[in-house]
């Protein structure tokens, strides 16, 4: 690789973009075919998430930050071949530094996906070159001296599927591992229905999103604040949460649903009870399973109450599981700790093979936090895949 013919460019033209789908889909298309793949990701490029910074609400109360928000794509480039590409979905996050009592304040939380480099092209050192170029462009933006609070606080994630691969930029792995229910007849009749159900919920419909996201948002604040006292020398931050990410999540369930070979049944994303206590999910057709993205448990209620709600809510995730004709129901540790639900923990070990319970995420967190802090006093709550991209 002569470095010099090399240019490292945020790509903006749709076409260009597609073509760095149509190589990345090699890798990523999952049950799709590259055509459908590239639709996809094109659609979701447009979506509330990717599209954050034209959205007038965010520009007026982000004034600074809106514009760094949203999806962005990269590219590595030999002459006009793209060798190499990569993308960041940047999202409001939460944070409160050391020293800073109850003092919660917004930065730029950047995600790192869709690291890929051809075949052709790998092991002449692109993607190194690429991903410190970009972490050289975002620390540029983080250090200039007139940028805002929010930005000067940035902090890289990403969800390595290459093991340490990213240590040598600065990264460090936050692995959380994941659980798998495969047993699912059983778990329904051992834990779901050991309970008497409230039957006061409902499939969460798309106007209710923004009031459970509400109430996930006080939990965070919540959260950061107790993870704050407890920790005060620490960085603590979080993504926040936002209905516009779990659009992203059920418009992608959907379009693949419709794009490839399988009953095409009516979808639902979640379960909503009475006291707002909820459970939202993504169908992971690839690999058959329910993934759980959130657990929102309503803090006023006894622990107990938590344990039965948590069974009635699990109960109509099986209810999709098997309505859509997926196999499983996975959940990352971080949010459903086997640790703190012991009914659960002791049904899943009974039930499950060890292979199933805290395996190996095939997507490793990592952040990259300002170079003020040492790694030993960050703290990433909601570390989970709501966060993922
Ligand atoms: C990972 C990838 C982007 C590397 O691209 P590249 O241009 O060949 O990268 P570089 O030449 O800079 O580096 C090659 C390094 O990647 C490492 N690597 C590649 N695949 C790896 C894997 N699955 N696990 C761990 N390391 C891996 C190689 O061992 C090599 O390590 P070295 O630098 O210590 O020799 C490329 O292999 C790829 O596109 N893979 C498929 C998509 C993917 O998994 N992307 C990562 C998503 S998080």
């Amino acid at each position: 690789m002569t470095v010099q013919d090399l240019r490292f460019e945020k790509i903006t033209d749709p076409k260009e973009i597609k073509v760095t789908h149509a190589q990345n889909g090699a890798n990523w298309k999952g049950p799709l075919s590259i055509e459908s793949y590239v639709e996809r990701e094109r659609v979701l490029g447009q979506s509330g998430i990717a599209k954050k910074n034209e959205i007038n609400e965010i520009c007026k109360e982000f004034p600074e930050l809106a514009p760094m928000l949203g999806i962005r794509y990269y590219a590595l480039k030999d002459g006009n071949t793209i060798v190499s590409s990569c993308e960041t979905l940047n999202r409001l996050g939460y944070f409160i530094s050391p020293g800073e009592a109850q003092n919660i304040e917004y930065n730029l939380v950047v995600c790192i996906g869709g690291v890929f480099t051809p075949e052709e092209y790998r092991g002449k050192g692109y993607a190194r070159y690429m991903i410190e170029k970009l972490t050289e462009h975002y620390d540029n933006i983080r250090d200039d001296p007139k940028a805002p609070r929010g930005i000067k606080q940035l902090t890289f994630t990403l969800y390595s599927e290459v093991g340490e691969y990213y240590k040598k930029f600065g990264f460090e792995s936050k692995h959380v591992p994941v659980h798998t229910i495969t047993q699912v007849d059983a778990f329904l009749k051992n834990y779901c229905e050991q309970t008497v159900f409230k039957d006061n919920g409902k499939f969460v419909e798309d106007s209710d999103y923004d009031s459970l996201v509400l109430l996930e948002d006080q939990e965070f604040r919540r959260n950061l604040l107790k993870l704050h006292k407890a920790n005060p020398n620490a960085f603590v931050f979080t993504v926040k949460p936002d209905t516009d990410i779990y659009k992203w999540f059920n418009l992608r369930s959907s379009f693949i649903l419709k794009n490839i070979n399988h009953p095409q049944v009516p979808l639902t994303f979640g379960y909503s009870m009475g006291d707002k206590s909820h459970m939202l999910w993504h169908h992971n057709w690839g690999s058959e399973s329910l993934l759980i993205l959130k657990l929102y448990l309503n803090p006023s209620i006894s622990f107990q109450e938590k344990n039965n709600i948590l069974k009635e809510l699990f109960f109509n995730a099986i209810k999709e599981t098997k309505a859509t004709k997926l196999k499983h129901i996975e959940f990352w540790d971080e949010e459903i700790p086997l640790e703190k639900f012991t009914d659960l923990s002791q049904i899943v070990h009974d039930l499950e093979d060890r292979s199933a319970l805290y395996a190996q995420n095939g997507s490793l967190s990592a952040m990259r936090p300002s170079p003020t802090y040492k790694s030993e006093e960050i703290i990433w709550d909601n570390n989970t895949k709501f966060s993922w991209f």
